[in-house]
């Protein structure tokens, strides 16, 4: 467990991970892509009861991007079925830890049956308070900044907006989350150093943290690597080192 009692402050209310590396370790045992994936479920849970735990508000995992289809379609077939039965498994225990799960993403392409348990667990969830657990799936960055940005146009197309008025707190606000805090920390697993279309616009001010460990082999411990990176490091937005020592630098403000 991370020791809380000094800088507090410097624990993640949010953290961001690209879970990757699924693949790899399969291959790696001489296995099925597949039971990576697989493999990667146990390790999705393995950090929610780190984030409880360590007081870590919301969690954002990446589980399927809208580039994801490019790839064979079993394996995308497996995949959907692992979500579902994934969860079908996790919503009564997210629910049982006063835990809320959203699912952000372009959620009409996916099957119906996963569009169905998904609707099952965010209702079941919606009014939890313990953590957010967020999970991006058909999700892309861009997807998320194009929506915001098609919703404002129709305001504009009504005229209850003018192009002039259009800001960065309004393209904030259209956003799949938009009412939670912009990840303060991002990982991704599996050694690639890169965004891949994950959260584009939310990222603006993160820590980025790339480890070469593959997402089943995330436990604890590599959590715990993460948030002492994180801790270490100046957190500036825009001011001085000199300004951030005299406490001059509270927040990032949003938008
Ligand atoms: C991440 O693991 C899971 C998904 C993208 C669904 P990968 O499947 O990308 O694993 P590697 O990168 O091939 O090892
Ligand atoms: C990113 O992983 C997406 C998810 C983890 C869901 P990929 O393995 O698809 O990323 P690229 O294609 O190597 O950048
Ligand atoms: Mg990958």
């Amino acid at each position: 467990m991370v020791d809380p009692s000094e800088e507090s402050t410097a624990i993640p209310s949010h953290v961001a991970i690209i879970m990757d590396g699924n693949g790899r370790w399969a291959k790696k045992k001489h296995m099925p892509r597949f039971l990576g994936h697989k493999a990667g479920v146990d390790t999705v849970r393995r950090c929610v009861e780190f984030c409880v735990k360590n007081n870590i508000k919301v969690l954002t995992l990446f589980a399927f991007s809208s580039e994801n289809w490019r790839r064979p379609e079993k394996e995308v077939s497996l995949l959907m079925g692992l979500f579902i039965s994934s969860l079908k498994k996790q919503i009564r225990l997210l629910h049982n830890q006063n835990i809320r799960l959203r699912i952000i993403g372009d959620k009409s392409q996916l099957p119906q049956k996963l569009q169905d348990e998904i609707l099952r667990g965010e209702t079941l969830t919606q009014s939890n308070t313990v953590m957010d657990l967020v999970v991006a799936a058909n999700y892309g960055g861009q997807w998320d900044v194009t929506q915001s940005v098609k919703a404002l146009a129709e305001e504009v197309k009504q005229g209850r907006l003018a192009p002039d008025d259009i800001t960065e707190a309004s393209i904030t606000q259209n956003l799949s989350i938009q009412d939670l805090p912009n990840p303060d920390l991002f990982i991704r697993t599996g050694g690639e150093c890169r965004i891949s279309n994950f959260l584009l616009w939310q990222l603006a001010y993160s820590e980025l943290y790339f480890t070469p460990v593959l997402w089943p082999d995330f436990g604890g411990a590599e959590f715990e690597d993460a948030i002492a990176s994180f801790r270490g490091r100046e957190r500036r937005f825009g001011h001085t080192s000199e300004q951030v020592e005299q406490g001059q630098v509270s927040n990032y403000v949003q938008g």
